[in-house]
């Protein structure tokens, strides 16, 4: 059984407008940078319930959402509505489809990968000559880690390319699903060892602090996202980085 098999992934959604919201402004501008001749076909690695589907469903031709959890397929089958949709059960690192994409979308997923480099050469062998990935991670350096660091004192946290692991002891005594914050510098060697060239770095969900949150209506925090995003990202300030990369 899957994790999310027992996990109600919609509830998690519940009060994170803004996050959601600032991930969608990323997404039309990765979108917007991709030629219409690589318009045909997308595969989403890791859909859920199909959250960010109607971003990408009316920009395509046809539509895979892959997704282990059996759960969260029956969810995004009832929920979406698109005639150009196809559901395939299957893990990142492991899938085998005879299709080949122009496009490969894969959001908040790195995060619960060990062997990053598997999981992009996969993804790179399933798109096309020149198609283009879109990659989500969670970012071990971002603003709030780093101050965290500099607090304790730890002096090597930059240096240190290995990812941190997220989960409680609890839950690593349980092996329960992994929960990875991963290093920007060793992503973008991942990226380049499996065959991809990056092309844009967003910075997104740069304001998810509570004080803001509450106090700073949506919509300013998101005009500030929209402005900041690819500035923000040269210095890996936020908690996610989106990525457009193309196989080379
Ligand atoms: C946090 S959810 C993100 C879902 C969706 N991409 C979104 O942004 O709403 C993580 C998803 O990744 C899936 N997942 C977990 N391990 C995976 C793997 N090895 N390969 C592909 N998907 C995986 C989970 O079942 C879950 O649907």
């Amino acid at each position: 059984m899957a994790f999310y098999d027992h996990y109600n992934y919609q509830r998690y959604w519940r009060g994170r407008e803004y996050e959601h919201e600032a991930e969608i402004v990323a997404l039309e501008k990765l979108f917007g940078q991709i030629p219409l001749k690589n318009r045909q076909t997308i595969l989403d690695v890791g859909a859920g319930f199909g959250r960010l589907t109607p971003i990408y469903a009316n920009r395509f031709v046809s539509c895979v959402l892959l997704e282990p959890s059996q759960k969260l397929i029956n969810q995004a089958k009832r929920k979406l509505q698109y005639q150009n949709l196809e559901f395939k059960s299957g893990q990142g690192e492991s899938f085998q489809l005879k299709t080949k994409f122009d496009v490969v979308l894969t959001v908040r997923v790195a995060h619960h990968i060990q062997d990053l480099p598997s999981f992009l050469k996969n993804i790179n062998h399933h798109l096309k000559d020149n198609g283009f990935l879109i990659l989500e991670f969670a970012n071990k350096t971002n603003f709030k880690a780093c101050l965290k660091a500099l607090f304790e004192g730890n002096w090597s946290f930059l240096k240190n390319l290995a990812s941190t692991d997220r989960r409680s002891p609890a839950n690593i005594n349980q092996e329960t699903i992994l929960f990875l914050n991963h290093h920007p510098v060793k992503v973008r060697e991942d990226l380049k060892q499996s065959g991809f060239e990056v092309v844009t770095r967003l910075s997104v969900s740069n304001f998810r602090w509570p004080i803001l949150k509450k106090f700073v209506p949506t919509g300013i925090l998101l005009r500030g996202e929209k402005i900041l995003q690819l500035f923000l990202a040269k210095i890996n300030f936020g908690p996610s980085i989106f990525i457009l990369a193309q196989k080379q």
